[in-house]
């Protein structure tokens, strides 16, 4: 998957802002927030407290399949998860728009008093009814990566988020909410659990024990098995490897492959 280059709200091109500008409610201040994918990630602020989170890549970008994946699960989603507001293509550009949340990046550190509610969060996404929603499951992705006789254990049900990072998470007034769905999959429960262990030892410097304590506080945690662990940290593990041959440059793709073939030792 190709980058795409940051582009600063004000260097869009005037009829992409004045598009955007037509679904929103009056004068704003904008806040560029740190990304590793958009071209463009702006919280746009009014001034009676109302906010906006517009989120775009250039029209035809292969990352616009990300764009159609959280457009098509967003009406799904649990009600602490932000609505999407817009969806507009405009002077080259494709945006989408959602309610804006005030808050700051879930903090994964050992003893971060942000954890019960980022384990609240993923239960509550395991519990979410999703009939009717069509969506890849997660074999479809991670076949490429498994022996054919693995597809039993990728089997489920559950709708799964895939990238549980801590700046995934926004937590306002002690309640994290689970933005960026541009990777929705159906599959087994324990899956996204099972991903935030790995990021709480990644992103929060956390034990593997500790970690995967966490990740026994979500729901679908207890229907994981020590085979599908094995087979999926394998598979994620091959996946890192992979990206770091397309972009041998990137630093933190390199240091996620290395952490990523540490985890799957564990459960080897
Ligand atoms: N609805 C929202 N309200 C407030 N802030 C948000 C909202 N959605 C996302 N953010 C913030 O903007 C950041 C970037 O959003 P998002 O993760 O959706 O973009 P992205 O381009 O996919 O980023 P990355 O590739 O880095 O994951 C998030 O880390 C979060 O801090
Ligand atoms: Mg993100």
């Amino acid at each position: 998957m190709s980058a795409v280059e940051r582009v600063p709200w004000p260097a869009l091109p005037t009829d992409a802002r004045g598009a955007v500008e037509r679904h929103l409610t009056g004068p704003y201040t904008v806040r560029e927030m740190a990304t590793y994918n958009s071209g463009v990630a702006v919280l746009l602020e009014f001034a009676d407290g109302a906010r906006v989170f517009v989120k775009g890549v250039p029209e035809g970008h292969d990352q616009v399949a990300q764009l159609d994946g959280e457009e098509r699960v967003n009406g799904f989603l649990p009600l602490s998860c932000p609505r999407l507001l817009f969806r507009l293509k405009a002077a080259g550009w494709d945006f989408l728009g959602f309610s804006g949340l005030a808050g700051e990046w879930a903090d994964f550190g050992p003893g971060s008093t942000d954890l019960p509610a980022v384990a609240s969060m993923l239960s509550e996404v395991g519990d979410c009814d999703v009939t009717g929603l069509r969506l890849p499951s997660l074999w479809e992705s991670y076949r490429q990566w498994c022996d054919p006789a693995d597809e039993v254990l990728f089997q489920g049900s559950t709708l799964l988020h895939r990238d549980p990072t801590a700046s995934n998470f926004v937590v306002s007034e002690g309640r994290a909410h689970l933005v960026d769905w541009a990777w929705p999959s159906i599959g087994p429960a324990w899956v996204d659990a099972f991903i935030w262990a790995f990021r709480l030892v990644v992103d929060g410097g956390q034990e593997p024990h500790e970690a995967l304590r966490w990740a026994s506080r979500v729901s679908g945690w207890k229907s994981a098995t020590p085979a599908a662990l094995r087979v999926f940290s394998q598979a994620e593990a091959r996946s890192w490897a992979q990206s770091v041959e397309e972009a041998p440059g990137d630093e933190v793709v390199v240091a996620l492959a290395t952490a990523a073939e540490k985890w799957a030792s564990r459960w080897a």
